[in-house]
């Protein structure tokens, strides 16, 4: 790869990164969300950047410095998440990475204030959220679309059920149950597939894991064209 942009495997290319966990809001002091610490997707922002991309980077709330050279926007739900992907694949995008660990559903309303302790049990209700990457993947001047699959069990069944039902080119795969892996770690191992073929990277660090996704969503591209 070359940090000066010029012979890099992503050379010129735009790259459009979802990465963090949402926030859905109950009321003004409380949300809904999950344990995403946001290191992949700001890892693979940082290793297209080095490969040559031109990198925008849609971020939910998480606390990690802002790779240097890479268009950061800060969202917090999911709906946000879409809004603000779906108007940087309208500036122009070769390359859509999905490693956001977007909310499922939200509330279906929030108070307006703060929620008081009157019952003894309480139900919430929640409503679908839009899903960010098949909106994406839908469009007819869609991006090379990659998605990741998070799961503890029937991993390749699930992650491949993933890539046909959003029509991404790829799926980066991921065991969660495996201690000291994927969520909140510094490390990762993945499996990634493709319709007609599958690499497995890692265990390894992030920043190494990124580095060789990047080399090998470039060399899927180029395989495609
Ligand atoms: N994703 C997204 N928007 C959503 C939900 C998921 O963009 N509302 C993206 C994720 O960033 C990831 C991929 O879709 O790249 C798969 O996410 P995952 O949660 O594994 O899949 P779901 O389709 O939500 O299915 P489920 O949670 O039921 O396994
Ligand atoms: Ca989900």
């Amino acid at each position: 790869t070359d940090a000066s942009g010029g012979g890099g495997a992503m050379a010129g290319q735009r790259v459009v990164i979802t990465a963090g966990p949402t926030r859905e809001p109950i009321d003004p002091v409380r949300y809904i969300s999950n344990y995403s610490s946001g290191k992949m997707g700001y890892a693979l922002a940082g290793a297209a950047r080095d490969a040559g991309a031109r990198v925008t980077l849609i971020s939910g709330p998480v606390s990690l410095a802002v790779p240097a050279g890479v268009d950061v926007r800060s969202v917090q739900t999911a709906e946000e998440m879409l809004q603000a992907s779906s108007e940087a694949v309208d500036e122009g995008a070769d390359i859509f990475i999905a490693t956001a660990a977007v909310a499922d559903y939200r509330p279906e309303s929030r108070a307006g204030q703060k929620m008081k302790k009157s019952q003894e049990e309480l139900s919430l209700s929640l409503v679908r959220n839009p899903d960010t990457l098949a909106t994406i993947a839908a469009r007819s001047d869609a991006p090379f679309s990659v998605g990741f699959a998070a799961e503890t069990n029937d991993v390749e069944h699930y992650a491949t059920d993933k890539m046909k039902r959003k029509r991404l080119a790829m799926v980066v795969a991921n065991d969660v149950s495996t201690p000291g892996l994927g969520f909140n770690s510094d490390q990762n191992a993945v499996t990634v597939f493709w319709p007609g073929g599958q690499r497995t990277i890692g265990p390894a660090p992030k920043t190494d894991i990124a580095r060789e996704l990047v080399e090998l969503i470039s060399e899927r591209m180029a395989d495609q064209s």
